[in-house]
């Protein structure tokens, strides 16, 4: 099911905008986590505030650097790939159902990965170098969402696959094979036809 933009034109598939906002969605409230963080840092930073003690400075530096480097860039970044290879090409989501999938299992990351770090069970920093070590749940955080946004990036190639086929060229294509198909010879052929 498809809509019109009314300002731009543009043939907008239902299910791809829900998937669109739902990460964009995603990425700002990843975004709102990190930015409160950093100001905590910040005026832990400023020494006549020095508001958090270590532990929770460390603490909010695994999360800030979590949520800014790695899930708001990522959640947009796949609202972006969606956006451009479904509505810019103006066709259809290949498999929205497989884009919830994506979608939820980035979502059980991010809250399995926030809530370990705020229950003090992962201060290892953004980079998690050893002998630094987190509880097991963090990791398993991290790698459901790097499945996910790993699912994402292949629905945005399945759905170019599809933009490429129902392209105008690709359209005409097909209509001349079918032509020639109708007629029993080929209408393009590449050799030249015999002389007598
Ligand atoms: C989207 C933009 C931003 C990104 C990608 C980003 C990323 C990061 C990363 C990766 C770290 C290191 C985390 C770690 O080692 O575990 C960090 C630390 C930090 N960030 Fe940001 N950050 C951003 C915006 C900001 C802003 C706007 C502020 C200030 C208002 C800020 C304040 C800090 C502070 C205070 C630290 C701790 C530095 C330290 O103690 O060594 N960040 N950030």
């Amino acid at each position: 099911m498809f809509r019109t933009c009314d300002i731009t034109g543009f043939k907008v598939d239902l299910q791809s905008e829900k998937l669109i906002r739902a990460n964009a969605v995603f990425a700002v409230i990843s975004l709102l986590f990190a930015v409160v963080a950093a100001i905590l840092l910040v005026f832990t930073r400023y020494q006549p505030v020095h508001l958090l003690a270590a532990e929770w400075y460390y603490r909010l530096v695994t999360f800030h650097g979590l949520n800014a480097l790695i899930f708001w860039i990522i959640f947009f970044e796949i609202a972006g790939l969606y956006f451009g290879s479904t509505v810019i090409l103006n066709t259809k989501f290949c498999a929205p159902k497989w884009g919830w999938v994506a979608f939820a299992l980035m979502v059980a990351g991010l809250v399995i990965s926030n809530i370990i770090i705020l229950m003090g069970k992962a201060d290892v920093m953004l980079t998690s170098y050893t002998p630094l070590k987190a509880h097991p749940l963090y990791y398993l955080g991290i790698i459901l969402f790097a499945v996910g946004a790993l699912l994402a990036v292949i629905l945005f190639f399945g759905n170019l696959m599809i933009a490429r086929r129902s392209s105008p060229r690709a359209a005409r294509r097909r209509s001349v094979r079918l032509t020639t198909d109708a007629n029993g010879r080929r209408a393009s052929s590449p050799r030249r036809p015999k002389r007598r």
